[in-house]
């Protein structure tokens, strides 16, 4: 009788606890963003950058599989940071059609802004379906220019001495790394911006040396504790997140994303990274 009482018991509290965590995954943990603090130093950075703050925005994902207003709202927090530089590292949308291009504009003027300069490269995601779409890419890309976000694609920029150079997709019709890391110069400050961490493994650096700011992954989105997510859309998955050393002298960061693919999400919070630069 005993026995059987507690076995009826262990099942209601396991069925809770599943039912919570479903809830938390769901509608807590998607919408609960970090703000991550940390460091870059960066060789060759001119002294009046130093101590000057680069936000990195990854993967907003605008569209119908959650509420984008949770996007509006973390713009808004994230720009009372006041950044001196944003970047952003691909996948504006979850592109389904030409609905996306509204849902966008509606949120672009909330957008954070750099009070020195604000770059981007595109996603997978920005190049419609099966990411083929340069029709989808080219309106994406001028309606991010009309809010003064310049995009690269395969070119570089210079924000006050910093060189970003940014990479296109990898996964896209427009992949052609060599066309700006020809642009490197080891005697200047450097950044890369490209969404997909594999890029790191190809042999197109030509003897890049600096950070690496990337997205792509969304962390996995869930996670259990202590072991790795399960999927992961990379070839290399010891590319999960955060900080990772590579050869040559590369740093890599890899943004948790700010928006989701799916609205789940379980140890893996959204993220808006701010870097503060420092002299290497
Ligand atoms: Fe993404």
């Amino acid at each position: 009788m005993k026995r059987r009482h507690f076995f009826k018991k262990s099942l209601i509290a396991g069925a809770g606890l599943s039912l919570c965590s479903g809830l938390y995954a769901w509608q807590v943990e998607p919408f609960w963003l970090e703000f991550v603090h940390s460091t870059m130093p960066i060789k060759n950075l001119p002294k009046h950058l130093v101590g000057k703050t680069l936000m990195q925005i990854s993967d907003v994902h605008i569209g119908n599989r959650f509420n984008y207003q949770y996007i509006v709202d973390s713009f808004v927090k994230a720009q009372t940071y006041n950044p001196d530089i944003v970047v952003y590292t691909g996948d504006y949308v979850n592109y389904e059609n030409e609905e996306q291009f509204i849902q966008l504009n509606e949120v672009l003027p909330f957008f954070p802004k750099g009070t020195k300069g604000s770059v981007a490269v595109l996603g997978n995601h920005d190049y419609g379906h099966r990411w083929q779409q340069n029709e989808v890419a080219h309106t994406i890309l001028q309606s991010l220019q009309k809010q003064g976000i310049s995009v690269l694609r395969n070119q570089a920029t210079e924000i006050e001495g910093l060189h970003v150079l940014g990479i296109d997709d990898f996964w896209a019709t427009n992949f052609a790394p060599e066309k700006v890391m020809s642009q490197f110069k080891p005697n200047q400050a450097n950044i890369v911006l490209c969404h997909n961490p594999d890029v790191c493994d190809l042999e197109v650096w030509n003897g890049y040396n600096s950070w690496i700011l990337s997205g792509h992954t969304h962390g996995g989105q869930c996670k259990p504790p202590f072991l790795a997510p399960p999927i992961l859309p990379v070839q290399n998955k010891s590319y999960t997140q955060g900080q990772i050393q590579l050869s040559g002298g590369r740093t890599l960061y890899i943004n948790r994303a700010l928006g989701h693919l799916w609205q789940v999400r379980f140890n893996v919070r959204p993220e808006i990274t701010i870097f503060e630069l420092q002299q290497a």
